[in-house]
């Protein structure tokens, strides 16, 4: 099946399911905003819950704090987002559509790797095992060509991205022959920088009423009350601050769903090192957080790291941990060496001495940040797409199953009474009044046997447990686990110790130590 057609279908997915609603949907809908369903909240949360205890509970010098959304808006000036939190858009003049420059020209370098990948792909298949992939790359003519027009195309990219060069850029939609989707035409408007951020008043009277922005990032946040957390929480350098919270930017072109959207959840965390010691740091933060990412089980393979050809202004290093979706490599997690660009930024802005005072080294300084900062939605995303699974199973019969690390499924097991009499309900009922102070449990008596397999294999549910006549009389239930399928009988006295630790967020902490 098509890429395309297989994200489409875990589209609608999360809606049949209870995962993620478009926002507002009963009024068609709100341009890149999302609900998550009764299901969803509960994978964002054991998400979230797997980030925050393994940053928080296993560093003992990193805390947690909650910033408001609103801040005083002269901290966006100073940390160069009101001039330069901007995004190249770009208009077609026949389909009126607006296009993020940048993204054009990335799509355009994916189809190169893509022609190259097909190349590699068929060779592959025609010259079985003896087949030597690098080989072939360096010597076969048309994958040459591709590449070269791909690093040559890259090249210019870069360079225009990174003297900020707007006229460069139209230059090479224009030279690569770029269309737009919609129109099919190469009718292009000029390049024009676009502010991300969105605005609102505080205040009620006209003359009084102050413009304050909504954060795009929480990262500031931490950073106005790095002092506040150093001092109180009496942290000696290196130490770190993570926050989860709402951020939110006014996106030119929304697509792929919850990729990339107007409102979105962001966990970030600074890490505050003495100034020449960030480098170390950083690499140190890019194995834990590619670690933490690998933990989850969905496949090595999916991930990579890509370094970015542009730094942002407050970046000396930065690197993205990219993962495979339906629709390619992208961004879920940006790893930045933000040097101590906004630190002294909001020295200068505030006009308060915010250096710290090392008493090891005898002397005050302004700390180097090294950031990691992951999308709660695009974590959930990665998620979503690698554990989506379509299976035929012996006889012909298809399943759907989401086959979710058990730690973040939302519902761990269901409890199915065989049939809804004899006493079969209020056994299933005992049992879950039991285990659900362990983990959540979801109770479902309607239809048969098979439909309510079905139905939990469809929300990930690791485990089901099937309550018969026999229960009554041996008090064993029979297991049955969502990816093997396989049915065992086990006592119902045992099922908290056979399940409580597979399904446990602390099990999967244990993985990173
Ligand atoms: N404080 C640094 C910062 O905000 P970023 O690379 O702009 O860096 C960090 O964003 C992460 O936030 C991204 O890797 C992505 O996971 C998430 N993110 C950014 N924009 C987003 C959007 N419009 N929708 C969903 N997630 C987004």
């Amino acid at each position: 099946m098509a890429q395309e057609d297989v994200f489409k279908k875990i589209v609608s997915h999360c809606k049949e399911y209870g995962y993620v609603f478009p926002s507002s949907d009963i009024y068609d809908g709100l341009g890149a905003v999302y609900d998550y369903g009764q299901m969803g909240v509960e994978l964002k949360n054991n998400i979230k819950k797997y980030w925050w205890d393994s940053m928080v509970l296993l560093h003992d010098n990193i805390v947690g704090i909650d910033s408001a959304i609103f801040m005083h808006p002269t901290i966006w000036k100073a940390s160069g987002h009101v001039d330069a939190f901007n995004d190249p858009l770009i208009d077609n003049k026949d389909s009126k559509k607006r296009y993020r420059a940048d993204v054009l020209i990335e799509d355009q370098l994916a189809k190169y790797d893509d022609k190259i990948k097909k190349e590699v792909e068929k060779a592959h298949k025609k010259f079985g095992d003896s087949f030597d992939e690098a080989e072939y790359r360096s010597t076969n003519g048309r994958v040459i060509e591709h590449q070269t027009k791909r690093d040559a195309l890259h090249q210019r990219y870069a360079k225009a991205l990174n003297e900020n060069n707007l006229d460069e850029l139209r230059q090479i939609i224009i030279d690569e022959e770029i269309v737009c989707p919609i129109s099919g035409t190469k009718n292009w408007t000029e390049v024009r920088q676009f502010n991300l951020m969105f605005s609102t008043e505080m205040g009620s009277t006209s003359d009084g009423a102050m413009k304050v922005f909504l954060r795009p990032e929480t990262a500031q946040g931490i950073f106005v009350n790095y002092l506040n957390v150093q001092k109180t929480g009496r942290m000696k350098i290196p130490f770190g601050i993570a926050q989860i919270g709402k951020a939110f930017r006014n996106e030119i072109v929304a697509r792929q769903f919850i990729f990339r959207m107007r409102e979105f959840e962001q966990m970030e965390m600074q890490y505050f090192v003495r100034p020449g010691e960030e480098l170390t740091w950083f690499n140190t933060w890019k194995e834990q957080r590619l670690k933490w990412h690998k933990a989850l089980g969905l496949g090595d393979a999916k991930y990579r790291f890509h370094d970015h050809d542009k730094l942002a202004h407050y970046a000396n290093a930065a690197t993205d941990i990219e993962f495979e979706m339906p629709f390619g490599f992208k961004e879920v997690e940006g790893i930045h060496s933000r040097t101590n660009f906004d630190l002294s930024q909001h020295e200068k802005f505030s006009g308060k001495n915010i250096k710290y005072f090392d008493p090891e080294l005898n002397e005050s300084y302004t700390p180097y940040v090294i950031e990691t900062s992951i999308g709660v939605d695009r974590m959930f995303l990665s998620v979503m797409c690698a554990s989506y699974c379509e299976e035929t199973l012996e006889g012909g019969e298809t399943r759907v199953v989401l086959k979710l690390p058990a730690a973040l499924a939302p519902v761990k097991l269901g409890v199915l009474p065989l049939v809804k009499k004899d006493g079969l309900p209020e056994k299933a009922r005992e049992i879950i009044n039991e285990l659900k102070f362990h983990f959540n449990c979801q109770y479902d008596e309607k239809d048969s046997i098979g439909k309510r397999y079905r139905r939990q294999d469809a929300i990930g549910t690791p485990y089901c447990v099937t309550v018969d006549h026999q229960t009554l009389e041996d008090n064993c239930v029979t297991i049955r686990h969502r990816d093997t399928m396989k049915q065992e009988r086990v006592a119902i006295s045992d099922l908290n110790s056979i399940i409580a630790d597979k399904v446990s967020i602390t099990s999967l902490l244990k993985t990173l130590i």
